[in-house]
């Protein structure tokens, strides 16, 4: 979109106007944090999770977004790009700044850089109603996964590979077990238990991933936060990815091998029904 107007380092300036120096930590070092919010008719679906998330990742960089109003020049900016009804997407990240290169932080401290940007989303129908291929790929990230971190070359890596076996996202395995998705979480039915990885250092804190654990609590369905272990993958009757941009994905084959049917399953389907009555009861 040539005319969009995004935010940069504290104004409105459309995103041909952006110029980001060669000497940004996150353009020599991926020094920075991002996050990324559905909105829904110009309503940010828990935006407010989101934020936090953002905040906690600057804090745990020890980077000061200097009293930014995420949520207001959100709203701003699905305004201001007429992005006021309908799907859209907001992007935002926070880096430590332009400064001569040093490994340490700059000292002094260099005013931090904001980006933030809002654009018109349309969900994968295609994805959503038949099912992804996903593969499965070693996890060579670093110990703090649980922060929203712009160095994503492992994602990116895996990504790649799974772009290239004809599969749609790649899960990280770690010892054995399967943790999450390059840029998704990831859930098994097992023994008609749904399963997840628990919060830890090793996964992103997913918020679409909490808001399928409240829809399960409410469907009355069994949950467990607990390993998934790769090699139990052969017995799930079904498996979902879940993510900002994924929504609630079905999953019907691992490294090739069918889950369950080989089509989506029973709870994904009312899992994905509850998400889209929760995108519907979205409060300004
Ligand atoms: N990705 N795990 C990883 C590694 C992710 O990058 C993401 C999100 C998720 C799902 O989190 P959430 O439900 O809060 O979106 C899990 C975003 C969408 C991205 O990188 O574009």
């Amino acid at each position: 979109m040539s005319d969009q107007v995004v935010y940069w380092c504290g104004a409105f300036v459309p995103k041909a106007n952006v110029r980001v120096s060669p000497d940004d930590r996150a353009f020599l070092f991926g020094d920075g944090v991002y996050d990324v919010i559905r909105a829904i008719d110009g309503r940010l679906f828990r935006g407010a999770d989101h934020i936090d998330r953002f905040s906690r990742g600057a804090a745990a960089l020890d980077i000061d977004a200097g009293g930014l109003d995420v949520a207001a020049v959100a709203h701003e900016l699905l305004a201001r790009n007429g992005l006021e009804h309908g799907q859209a997407t907001v992007y935002m990240q926070l880096t430590r700044g332009a400064a001569p290169r040093t490994h340490a932080f700059p000292r002094p401290a260099a005013p931090p850089s904001v980006y933030l940007a809002a654009q018109a989303f349309t969900p994968r129908r295609s994805s959503l109603d038949e099912g992804i291929r996903v593969i499965t790929v070693p996890d060579v990230r670093w110990g703090r996964c649980d922060i929203k971190s712009i160095c994503l070359l492992p994602n990116v890596l895996a990504a790649e590979q799974a772009m290239q076996a004809g599969a749609e996202e790649a899960l990280f395995v770690r010892d054995g077990v399967v943790l999450e998705g390059a840029h998704t979480s990831f859930c098994a039915v097992l023994a008609d238990v749904l399963v997840t990885a628990p919060l830890s250092n090793q996964i992103l804190p997913g918020i679409t991933r909490r808001v399928v654990l409240e829809l399960a609590q409410r469907l009355g369905l069994p949950v467990r936060e607990g390993p998934i272990l790769r090699a139990e993958l052969s017995r799930a009757t079904e498996a979902f990815v879940t993510g900002t941009t994924t929504d609630v994905t079905p999953v019907i084959s691992v490294d090739g091998q069918s889950v369950g049917s080989g089509t989506p399953g029973p709870v994904t389907r009312r899992i994905q029904e509850g998400l889209a009555e929760a995108f519907t009861e979205l409060t300004p």
